[in-house]
């Protein structure tokens, strides 16, 4: 028998294998592709820095327009309307997500056509089974980018200027290398498991509150939170007792998170506009205690729960907005798994019973 290594619980700072899709640079940049996230987020769209990550490079207009056209052509999901309304009506979001995705006709055989088709569909999903579950009618044809049909769909709102900063929210959301959930795909893929299998167990994994699911924590205090006073106090509290504060602390991120940082900058500006002066004070608060106190930076999910929450999207839809960006960098993984394929399957050390007889 091969002789065991063994690695830090929750693998911890452990390399499982390699990547070229996604990492963090020695600045603490997350980087896609080549490319810094935060510098893609400010200049591109969604539809190019999806296309980078599933393929590599940043498209020509042919292969955007191709690619555009590929998502346009596959978002429509009438075909599950029925199972939607089988759906009971206070269904979270990201179970309905999991659970639609699982059985979505799809029209597409090929493994990366499958993948960026199950992509293509979630916004969709998302929003009509929300709709149906709760006897409304779905929206209509939208026109526009991913991003401006997404918002619609999510809010019914046609606003350029907030739909350009959910974009910017989405692509931040969209890749982060060996996170829980695309290892979870990972995982499922390297038994060649078909594509959407994979992506159900990535949206399994994602629900969890110390991954996706945090987003969907964060305004359940901070709402009730009214002065920077209060704020400090709960934050004292929650760490006298020992309990996480959601929105706070990362694996890889262990001063700043890049991510977090840029959507709060774009927070003060929204918060300003949108008269929300008080809670993007009270949230900062809650960032100067924790750091104070514990030296944990807020995470990406901090500032997008607070961005989204001003931008008017229900929180029930949190995670499933980071799932359906995050599908992109699923396809990628899914990709890259199956080309290199090894079975992940690590051993245990047993620390059970022994020598028992029936
Ligand atoms: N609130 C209070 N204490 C915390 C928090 C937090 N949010 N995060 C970490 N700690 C403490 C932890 O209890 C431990 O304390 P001690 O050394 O006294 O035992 C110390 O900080 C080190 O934490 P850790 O558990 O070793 O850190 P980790 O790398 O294993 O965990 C984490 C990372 C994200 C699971 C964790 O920080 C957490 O549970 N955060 C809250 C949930 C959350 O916001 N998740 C979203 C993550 S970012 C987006 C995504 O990838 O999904």
């Amino acid at each position: 028998m091969a002789e065991n290594i063994t690695v830090p619980k929750g693998l911890a700072d452990v390399i499982v294998d390699e990547t070229a899709i996604a990492s963090t640079d020695s600045d603490g940049n997350l980087i896609y592709r080549g490319y810094v996230a935060e510098e893609l987020a400010e200049k591109s769209t969604f539809e190019q820095v999806a296309y980078l990550i599933v393929y590599g490079h940043l498209p020509d207009r042919g292969e955007l327009r191709e690619f555009t056209s590929f998502l346009n052509s596959h978002e429509n999901v009438t075909g599950t309307r029925r199972i939607m309304r089988l759906l009971p009506k206070d269904v979270l979001t990201i179970d309905m997500l999991r659970t639609v995705v699982s059985l979505v006709p799809l029209a597409e055989k090929d493994n990366d056509r499958v993948l960026l088709e199950i992509a293509a569909k979630m916004p969709r999903i998302i929003s009509d089974g929300y709709r149906l579950t709760r006897g409304m009618k779905p929206f209509g044809k939208i026109r526009g980018s991913y991003a401006e049909k997404f918002y619609h769909l999510l809010t019914g709102s046609v606003d350029k200027k907030d739909a350009r900063l959910f974009e910017e929210l989405l692509i931040l959301y969209m890749e982060h290398e060996f996170n829980a959930s695309t290892f979870a795909l990972r995982v499922t893929a390297s038994t060649l498991a078909d594509p959407r299998a994979a992506v159900t167990a990535a949206l399994a994994a994602i629900k969890g509150p110390l991954h996706g699911g945090a987003n969907a924590e964060i305004l359940g205090y901070l709402l009730s939170l009214k002065s920077k006073e209060e704020a400090r106090k709960y934050v004292d509290r929650k760490l006298d007792k020992k309990e996480l504060v959601m929105g706070f602390g990362h694996r890889i991120y262990k001063a700043k998170d890049p991510r977090a940082q840029y959507l709060k900058r774009r927070l003060k500006d929204l918060a300003l506009e949108k008269g929300a002066g008080q809670l993007y004070e009270v949230a900062v608060a809650i960032e100067d205690e924790m750091w104070e106190k514990k030296n944990i930076p807020a995470n990406m999910d901090f500032y997008a729960a607070i961005c989204m929450y001003l931008l008017g999207i229900d929180g029930t839809f949190n995670t499933p907005i980071f799932a359906a960006s995050r599908s992109f960098g699923w396809a990628a993984h899914y990709l890259e798994q199956v080309s290199g394929n090894k079975l992940i399957r690590p051993s245990s050390r047993y620390v059970g019973k022994t020598g028992l007889h029936v």
